[in-house]
């Protein structure tokens, strides 16, 4: 396992960023079988190195998803299936960007601080087994450019579902 990460500069795009990351992702998480262990420290290192606002596991269990490891302020425990964004991006099994959460129709505001927000479904044998959620503090602060990056991180986790 790496002992810390190299952070790329702020001058770099988010693109270049991720790109730079992912390897640093893979070693942090080789040769070590734990899941929880591996996604707190997943989670930590997206948050020093993306300086996200808050970003997270919500995990399926039953008919609910149940709050993971998670980097930020305090948020909600379980959110059912369809509600929230969350909710939503496990029931469509697709990544969502909501540029302004405030006109996302049930948005679960669990820091009213959140105003852009990017959830990603994780994969398991061809059903959603988990999400990542991103939320930023800026209003449209996630593109195509973040999709397509923690998409990759995203794979990383699926391999720890099956
Ligand atoms: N806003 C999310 C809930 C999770 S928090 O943002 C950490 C939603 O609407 O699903």
């Amino acid at each position: 396992m790496a002992e810390s990460l190299q952070i790329p500069g702020m001058e770099l795009t988010r693109g270049e960023r991720y790109a730079l990351l992912l390897p640093q992702l893979q070693a942090l998480v080789a040769g070590e079988t734990d899941r929880t262990a591996n996604l707190a420290n997943l989670m930590a290192a997206l948050k020093e190195a993306m300086g996200f606002f808050w970003v997270g596991m919500y995990i399926v269990r039953a008919e609910e998803l149940v709050l993971g490891p998670f980097q930020g302020p305090v948020a909600c425990t379980r959110i059912a299936y369809g509600r929230g964004v969350c909710g939503s991006a496990w029931k469509e099994a697709r990544v969502l960007i909501v540029p302004d959460v405030d006109a996302f129709p049930g948005h679960i505001a669990c820091s009213s601080a959140s105003r852009s927000e990017i959830v990603l479904p994780v994969f398991a044998n061809d059903r959603v087994v988990a999400v990542l959620d991103v939320d930023s503090d800026r209003l449209n602060d996630f593109s195509d450019e973040d999709a397509i990056g923690l998409g990759e991180v995203v794979k990383l986790i699926s391999g720890m579902f099956f």
